[in-house]
């Protein structure tokens, strides 16, 4: 399974702050955006990532995580010349995928909780079970109109139908920006229009599986936080979700470096080498305590 990041778009919402500097580089609290999607591929176990950004973007992601081999992981790079939509990134990945298996996270989405529901989802992906090709998730929301939407049957939880930013919401189960596909999903994508809004949609997409039986949507409980920063008010409050929960435990969520020892992606020498080449600061000292934990 390999997994993409799409940290593309013009980030109009957030106007003027993105004028200069891409959302997806902007902190959540104490990191860039992005190190919070590329958390959720290490801790289900990907590493082989593409991140797909603007053209202007890509030297400073490239400056700021490399080749990825600080956190034992690949990172390769490709450029979304204009916003064609979400699933556009299947075809400018084609190569990349190479056929296989893909996580998708759309590079301003943040989760935090136990991930555990989306490692099953990937061993159950591996498996197409009853011809299942394709996973999302579903999350209750309090404004589903800004999102892709899911509809299920009452008693059977049979998925009924997916609609992207519907006026009239049939639930209120919004779909994250998060999916595994089949390899066969850049073939889907040659085939479909854009939008009304000139995009290729995602929802479009997932919708080709649905149509075939193919599609599998799972409930993620309300004990994960699943946040978006499109707007300043969600923005200001993912950081202080982020910033509360950090002071209360002393642990950082999304620490790279931290995740890389614990999925066993680098060993402790490798970690201490790190600490060696990271500039004095906070951060650095977090990494020390973490590499003593890590012995004992
Ligand atoms: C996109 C998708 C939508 C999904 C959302 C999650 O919306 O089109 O289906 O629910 O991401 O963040 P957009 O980023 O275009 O608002």
């Amino acid at each position: 399974m390999k997994g993409i990041i799409l940290a593309g778009g013009a980030g109009s919402r957030l106007y003027p702050l993105t004028q200069v500097m891409t959302k997806q580089l902007q902190p959540i609290y104490d990191k860039p955006m992005i190190y919070y999607p590329l958390s959720l591929l290490m801790m289900t176990g990907i590493k082989e990532v593409l991140i797909i950004t603007t053209p202007h973007d890509q030297p400073h992601f490239k400056s700021l995580l490399g080749d990825g081999s600080r956190f034992g992981i690949s990172l390769h790079y490709e450029t979304q010349a204009e916003p064609k939509g979400i699933a556009q990134a299947y075809t400018i990945g084609e190569k990349f995928l190479d056929g296989e298996d893909s996580m998708m996270i759309l590079g301003d989405n943040l989760f935090h909780g136990n991930f555990q529901c989306f490692r099953n989802a990937v061993e159950k992906q591996k498996k197409k079970e009853g011809g299942v090709k394709a996973h999302i998730f579903a999350y209750p929301v309090k404004d589903p109109e800004r999102y892709g939407v899911v509809e299920f049957e009452k008693k059977t939880g049979r998925v009924i139908s997916i609609e992207e930013k519907p006026e009239n919401p049939k639930s209120h189960f919004a779909i994250p920006g998060l999916y595994i596909l089949d390899g066969s999903a850049a073939e889907r994508v040659k085939n479909q229009k854009p939008s009304k809004r000139g995009e290729l949609e995602i929802t479009d997409l997932n919708q080709t599986y649905l149509d075939e039986g193919a599609l599998n949507v799972e409930v993620i409980s309300r004990g994960m936080a699943w946040l978006d920063t499109g707007t300043p008010q969600s923005f200001l409050e993912a950081n202080s979700y982020i910033g509360a929960l950090e002071q209360r435990q002393g642990y950082k969520v999304a620490c790279l470096e931290e995740i890389a020892l614990r999925m066993g992606f680098i060993d402790s020498k490798q970690f201490s080498k790190i600490i060696e080449e990271t500039p004095n600061s906070p951060y650095r000292d977090y990494l020390g305590i973490i590499l003593k934990e890590h012995g004992k």
